[in-house]
């Protein structure tokens, strides 16, 4: 069996010039966390051009979703932006990853904090009946520069509250934060910045980050990756020093150089 399954692209949604999703169908064989990310790309000259990207979709899902920023000159997605329906696309079979919720130690609330593409393993993992019955509340922080980068808040807003499954407890649970830097929007800054002024929680209605109450996963730039962890340690957290062996942070940086 190859090391890639060849799927088709079933629809392509373009959010601003610079990042667009896609999804595909998903081979019956492959298994993921939510949260995990898989190899995917293109045959290129005959050889397999691939990127590593967070699987966006639950694994639930019969189809497989991919949020990615469009590079003009960036070797793989300057292709992937012009995917159209029904062209194929490479997946490789092993999905591997960080941000899974089994390497958290219990406690009371989630925090999931990313900028840009960032944002993808947290669309898997907002999707995650599991993770509602593990904590009080999940408070999902966006950042991003312009409006236009806050993709998927329709879904985030109106679509997953009323979930079938687990709408209520979305309902209930659920606290999304988008937060623009480079334009006026009803949050703003950078996320850091937020935290360390107290105003990301006290807008939330919750007590400072705490390593006794709270737990977070990390998907950004590596700058982003770099302040927020020096900032969780100050406050004692302890990251999850790798797979299978939990801490109170986990961390991914952002698969950005395309
Ligand atoms: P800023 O506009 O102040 O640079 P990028 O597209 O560069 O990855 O940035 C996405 C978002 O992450 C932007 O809002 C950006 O803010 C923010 N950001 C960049 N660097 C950091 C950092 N070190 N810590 C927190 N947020 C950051």
């Amino acid at each position: 069996m190859s090391a890639f399954a060849t799927e088709h692209v079933l629809s392509v949604r373009h959010w601003n010039d610079t990042l667009f999703s896609f999804t595909t169908t998903r081979d019956d064989s492959l298994r993921f966390e939510n949260g995990q990310f898989v190899m995917i790309g293109l045959e290129v000259n005959g050889k397999p051009l691939m990127r590593a990207y967070s699987i966006a979709s639950p694994n639930y899902s019969e189809t497989l979703e991919f949020f990615s920023i469009k590079v003009q000159d960036g070797p793989l997605t300057s292709r992937l932006q012009h995917l159209k329906e029904g062209d194929p696309l490479l997946v490789s079979r092993k999905p591997t990853g960080t941000l899974v919720l089994s390497d958290l130690k219990p406690a009371k609330n989630l925090y999931y904090l990313s900028t840009g593409t960032g944002l993808a393993p947290f669309m898997s993992l907002i999707q995650d009946p599991e993770a509602y019955e593990q904590y009080e509340k999940i408070i999902l922080v966006h950042g991003v520069r312009t409006v236009s980068e806050l993709a998927y808040t329709d879904f985030i807003q109106k679509e997953l509250p009323h979930n079938e499954f687990f709408g209520e407890e979305v309902q209930k649970k659920l606290i999304y934060y988008p937060t623009v830097t480079r334009e006026p929007f009803r949050n703003q800054g950078r996320l850091t910045d937020l935290f360390e002024s107290g105003k990301l929680e006290s807008d939330i209605g919750l007590p400072p980050l705490n390593p006794e109450t709270d737990r977070a996963m990390l998907c950004g730039s590596p700058a982003m990756l770099k302040d927020t962890c020096a900032m969780l340690d100050a406050r004692g957290f302890q990251v999850s020093k790798r797979i299978g062996q939990p801490g109170d942070y986990v961390i991914e940086r952002a698969f950005v150089e395309k």
